[in-house]
């Protein structure tokens, strides 16, 4: 079995002070977690939590990525660039990034193929709206939305780590039920074991809503290995709730 990969989408949250504090309240009762944590920042802040993290056992990372290697991207950030901050992880195809910078399933796949030459692991999200999945395309969406990324990284789609975010629980309070999760994230491990000889080697996280009260049951199902936590990230005794709930 995967160990759980518990990780944080501060999203566009955060200063520097309070950033110290939340991070400090982490650092001060995580202890030795059961599963592996990790921070995603806002760019500007990367310098900052290699600083705070470095030797803890919180990795950290960003939340987006350049699809280019450099030069004339004014305002993109690169992979080297986030190496040089000492990012393990980066999330790629956040839904937000998707619906509010009209991000395409080959640009998250370009993406995710320019992180995973870099060396650092994409966290590629999928998932559907409310309205994809009232009219029965959930799983044709995120299947769509997968095969992108598989169809630009070939064998290495093993080293990724896909996110199954359900628009329509991302921020709202309405999480997937369990097995609603599970519907989907086995639907994902199928489609990989069809790409790669070890699709169990994938990490897939849900992400949507997951709180210190519902982690537990999210986590126990069979293809859930671990969470993307937007708002609860931004409370260390929540935070820290859902990495011992993957224990
Ligand atoms: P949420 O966000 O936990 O606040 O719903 C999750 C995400 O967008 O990654």
């Amino acid at each position: 079995m995967n160990r759980k990969l518990i990780a944080g989408n501060w999203k566009m949250n955060g200063s520097l002070a309070a950033n110290d504090a939340l991070v400090k309240a982490m650092l001060a009762d995580i202890g030795v977690p059961a599963a592996d944590v990790a921070l995603c920042a806002p760019a500007p802040y990367l310098a900052q939590l290699q600083s705070l993290l470095t030797g803890s056992p919180i990795a950290w990372g960003a939340q987006d990525v350049s699809a280019h290697d450099k030069g004339a991207y004014t305002g993109e950030v690169s992979v080297d660039m986030l190496k040089d901050f000492g990012c393990r992880y980066c999330l790629v195809g956040h839904s937000e990034r998707r619906q509010y910078h009209g991000e395409t399933d080959e640009l998250v796949a370009a993406k995710a193929q320019r992180a995973l030459a870099g060396g650092i692991t994409p966290v590629v999200c999928v998932g559907e709206t409310l309205a994809e999945r009232e009219s029965g395309d959930t799983e044709l969406v995120v299947r769509r939305q997968l095969a992108a990324v598989i169809h630009a990284v070939g064998h290495c789609i093993s080293e990724i780590v896909v996110a199954y975010e359900p628009v329509w629980a991302i921020g709202t309070g309405r999480t997937a039920t369990p097995e609603q999760a599970q519907q989907v994230h086995a639907v994902l491990r199928a489609q990989l074991a069809a790409a790669t000889t070890h699709p169990k080697r994938v990490r897939i996280l849900y992400g949507g809503s997951m709180n210190a009260a519902n982690a537990a049951s999210l986590l126990a199902q069979p293809d859930i290995d671990g969470g993307l936590i937007g708002g609860a990230s931004l409370k260390a005794a929540d935070f820290l709730q859902i990495v011992a709930a993957a224990a």
